[in-house]
């Protein structure tokens, strides 16, 4: 039997698209709106006959300039990681491991919000009322029209966002939403993309915007894993070590500013507090003149961040010696040892290693490699990096110190923070890489590097 060809249904009102009739539309829930598509109307595949739409390509100039104006969030790090505020009709997915603070965070958003004239909708699916306002209590005193809804079914969800036209609503979270339109469980792949979808709709044609919080799988993605990144327009994750106080949000897309940039909190007691200067904050307490300490910057997006990388090596009692890596890459550091017993014939077989990344960042960045070498080499060799000395670069398999990109940034940082060296590729030292009142040191090879320390 010839497979029949699939049909497509739309609404009549909202446009919106569906594989299945339905008595009321998902999107905009009037009632009696599906259609059944003729084949040339259906929308995204028309076809050109006479009378039909004719979709017409423009030119960029023709297309007229919108000037977006967008919300400020009241919490700068986050208005810097959405790429300069809140668009207005924007989905935003929130994802971040479970307790890492992601209901704090945009309950803050909310009351900033809501403070500055914004009328914006909070809706629940895990908490009771009751734990709101336990939480909000903790932030402080809230403004405002700001209102709060526990609801697990998105078609109630919807009907109230279309009724009641917040400018900016919270979904936390989409694992807990179920829409009738899919017969499938909550939290499952087709239920979750299936919601995703109704709250984009909703989002574009009300011209919400919509912050969705997504928990992330033991795996680290977001649970109904990449599907939904290519959904919405913008996805931030937030890091970090559940039982340090930091928090890192991240922008792993946006589609209205540069992704890869972060933001820096802090947990207190009363919420999440930005820290608007992370390098100082992640060097705060490092020892002095302790050997096997050496500070690097690494770039976290266009920020230049301040780290201190720590080794430890010792001769081993069992023969064979252990490594660990907290915060770089294992095989990395694996590779950095080979490295530097092949090229500075450090007998290191029979030594114990370990490799640590303060304030429990993971980074993998390769202009952290020559920090790494130099504080195994300082704290083999027993010899204190000077702490005014700051250090980057990649290192490649004969030894050799190769460039990084953004050198200048780096520079600029460390000089910003009151270091008066910086130790870095011989290659990455154009003209344009300085910055007042340091010391610019061009090293080509590891032997070199650990030269600055003897
Ligand atoms: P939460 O926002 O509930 O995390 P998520 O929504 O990502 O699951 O954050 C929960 C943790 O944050 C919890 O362990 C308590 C802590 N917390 C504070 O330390 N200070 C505060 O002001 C608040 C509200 C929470
Ligand atoms: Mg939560």
């Amino acid at each position: 039997m010839a497979k029949e060809k699939t049909t497509v249904f739309f609404c009549k009102e909202c446009g919106y698209e569906s594989p299945k009739w339905s008595g009321f539309c998902p999107a905009c829930h009037t009632a009696n709106s599906m259609v059944e598509a003729p084949k040339e109307k259906a929308p995204g595949f028309s076809r050109i006959s006479g009378g039909q739409r004719r979709p017409v390509p423009v030119r960029l100039e023709e297309i007229p300039q919108e000037a977006q104006d967008r919300y400020d969030t009241g919490i700068e790090e986050l208005n810097r990681v959405l790429g300069g505020g809140l668009l207005p009709g924007s989905l935003i997915l929130t994802g971040g491991d479970p307790g890492i603070g992601k209901s704090t965070l945009l309950l803050q958003v909310c009351r900033n919000l809501a403070a500055a004239g914004q009328k914006v909708l909070y809706v629940s699916g895990e908490e009771s009322l009751r734990q709101l306002k336990l939480r909000a209590d903790r932030l402080g005193r809230f403004s405002g029209d700001i209102s709060f809804l526990c609801e697990t079914d998105l078609d109630q969800v919807v009907r109230i966002l279309q009724e009641e036209k917040p400018q900016v609503a919270v979904i936390d979270s989409i694992q807990t939403m179920q829409s009738a339109q899919t017969a499938s469980a909550p939290g499952s792949v087709s239920q979750v993309r299936e919601c995703t979808n109704i709250l984009l709709n909703t989002a574009k044609g009300c011209n919400i915007a919509v912050f969705i919080v997504g928990h992330v799988t033991k795996d680290g993605a977001v649970a109904g894993p990449k599907l939904l990144e290519h959904m919405v327009d913008t996805v931030l994750y937030f890091e970090g070590d559940r039982h340090a106080a930091y928090r890192l949000l991240r922008s792993v897309k946006n589609r209205f500013g540069a992704s890869g940039e972060i933001g820096v909190f802090e947990m207190r007691s009363d919420g999440l507090k930005e820290i608007p200067n992370p390098s100082a904050y992640m060097l705060s307490g490092r020892p002095e003149n302790a050997s096997g300490s050496a500070i690097t910057c690494v770039m976290e997006g266009t920020r230049p961040l301040l780290l201190e990388v720590q080794a430890l090596v010792t001769r081993s009692n069992y023969g064979l010696g252990r490594r660990t890596s907290a915060g770089a890459d294992y095989n990395r550091v694996n590779l950095l040892l080979a490295v530097l017993e092949k090229h500075l014939n450090m007998a290191l077989a029979d030594c114990d290693a370990f490799v640590n990344v303060t304030g429990g960042l993971r980074i993998n960045d390769p202009s952290l490699d020559l920090a790494i070498i130099l504080a195994l080499y300082s704290s083999y060799r027993n010899l204190p990096v000077d702490p005014d000395t700051m250090v980057f670069g990649e290192i490649g398999l004969a030894g050799e110190v190769r460039s990084v990109p953004l050198a200048k940034e780096r520079v600029q940082e460390a000089a910003r923070l009151g270091f008066t060296t910086c130790v870095l590729p011989k290659s990455s030292l154009t003209s344009d890489v300085k910055a007042r009142g340091i010391r610019l040191i061009g090293v080509g090879t590891i032997a070199e590097a650990v030269s600055i320390l003897s």
